[in-house]
């Protein structure tokens, strides 16, 4: 039977679609780059899955009892009782964001004799993170990664060949290990339990450190369920209670997950000295341990989140709104990183235009070719994103050229949907006629933000 949103819509917030031609100038007024549109100019808003999404009535309910007090929240302790049982770590402190986590656990793991961080893929701020606190982030997620036609049920597992080796030839240099679920980096492609295992026995074989960056756990559980051997029948809150007890200890965006538009955990298992340092350093940036930058409403929605995340009728809503656009993107012959991920479709630039060379950013071409087409907004992760190569300043040098169109939660319905295959649909008819990008204007780091650029 077609499966339908597994709630009703009490409260709307109305979306307009400009004109063609309006679009048109828009992308030339934001110099050819969607993170310069004004979100009212855009129609379908896929730049992020992260805190964009919807809350439920019981997360409206639960802002009035945000408990407001600097010390010794009420809400803190629901949020922490409510973590704890879900992910069975001792020690839970709230942070502002994801990235927050990192900022306060990262400096007392990485130093000058210990640089690496081993990990499957990491995302940009953590990468951004460990690199502020002196060390270097290596990518080791198995090859088939990268190729977007290739099956493989889990895209984001870490190649534990090249794991072993690294651990074997620079285990006293390697700081931690980061295992990233689901895998955003390779298109919210999932880890299966037995690769998380195997990773942690490695990890304690040589004394280092596994952390798990949480963001989209659930989902990740959900992968496990459908697709590896024996947990079909297990709950989704049993998966994630495995997959934490191989980590010792978790950063998490709840911006995902956590079903909130701010938030975040840091999570660490049974290590006290770790959890006291961490509190020493989370008053510094964050704020005092029992909001760590939130307010108490924020902390009693996220409570409520972690409980809903995990329903069975909201995962399979959400995952499989997610399968179905992509699969309608196949069946228009669109291609797609496959099979579909849970957060998001990325489509291969490089294949919808093998005729514009990557130093002319494709996966750039396509965003803004979609936005004029139909008021959808994506984001590319490509060579504009990757930057000039170190040494000779060359473009054109990020092994993929992806469109990332990140589907927020309970937001979107599925006609919405449509009118996104739609839109894909009309670019590629034309995409023999679309030309590439040249920059104008490019910042020294993380230039992707704000460039601007001109068609060549
Ligand atoms: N880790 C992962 C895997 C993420 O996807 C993100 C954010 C973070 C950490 C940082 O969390 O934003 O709460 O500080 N990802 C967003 C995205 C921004 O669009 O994929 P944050």
């Amino acid at each position: 039977m077609y499966q339908a949103e597994p709630f009703r819509i009490k409260m709307v917030e109305p979306i307009r679609l400009l004109p063609r031609e309006v679009r048109i100038q828009k992308m030339e007024e934001a110099g050819y780059n969607p993170f310069a549109l004004q979100s009212a100019d855009v129609f379908i808003d896929l730049l992020t899955d992260s805190g964009t999404g919807a809350m439920s009535d019981r997360q409206w309910a639960a802002l009035m009892r945000g408990d407001e007090a600097y010390a010794g929240s009420r809400s803190y302790q629901h949020l922490k009782e409510v973590s704890q049982q879900l992910f069975g770590h001792r020690y839970i402190l709230p942070v502002h964001q994801g990235r927050g986590a990192e900022q306060v656990l990262f400096p007392l793991l990485i130093n000058e004799a210990k640089p690496l961080v081993l990990g499957n893929m990491h995302f940009d701020t953590t990468r951004a993170h460990i690199q502020l606190a002196g060390g270097e982030g290596i990518d080791l997620v198995i090859e088939e990664a990268y190729q977007s036609a290739n099956p493989h049920p889990f895209k984001g597992n870490i190649d534990l060949t090249q794991l072993s080796a690294c651990l074997e030839k620079e285990g006293d240099r390697v700081a931690m290990i980061i295992m990233t679920v689901t895998c955003n980096g390779a298109g919210g492609q999932p880890v299966s339990m037995a690769n998380l295992k195997e990773a942690y026995q490695l990890a304690r074989k040589y004394h280092v450190p596994l952390i798990l960056d949480a963001a989209r756990f659930a989902e990740n559980a959900y992968f496990i369920r459908q697709r590896e051997e024996g947990y079909t029948h297990k709950t989704i809150a049993e998966i994630v209670r495995e997959m934490f007890r191989y980590c010792d200890g978790f950063t998490m965006s709840a911006k995902k997950d956590g079903l909130v538009n701010i938030g975040g955990l840091l999570g660490i298992k049974e290590n006290e000295e770790w959890a006291l340092e961490c509190q020493a350093r989370l008053v510094a940036y964050e704020g005092f341990p029992t909001y760590g930058g939130l307010a108490g409403r924020d902390m009693e929605a996220l409570a409520v989140g972690l409980t809903e995340v995990i329903e069975p009728e909201y995962l399979e809503q959400r995952i499989g709104q997610v399968r179905r656009l992509g699969e309608d993107l196949i069946k228009r012959g669109i291609p797609i990183q496959q099979p579909v991920g849970g957060h998001a479709i990325f489509v291969d630039a490089g294949q919808v235009y093998p005729h514009i060379p990557k130093d002319q950013f494709p996966a750039q071409v396509l965003a803004c070719q979609l936005y004029m087409a139909a008021g959808v907004r994506g984001v590319e992760i490509g060579s504009l994103l990757y930057g000039r190569h170190p040494q000779t300043g060359a473009d054109g040098c990020s092994p993929v050229e992806f469109l990332r169109l990140a589907i927020p939660r309970r937001t979107y319905t599925d006609n919405h949907m449509r009118v996104v295959a739609e839109g894909l649909s009309a670019v590629m008819e034309e995409a023999g006629q679309h030309k590439g990008l040249q920059l104008e204007y490019e910042a020294p780091i993380l230039r992707h933000f704000t460039a601007r650029l001109k068609p060549v």
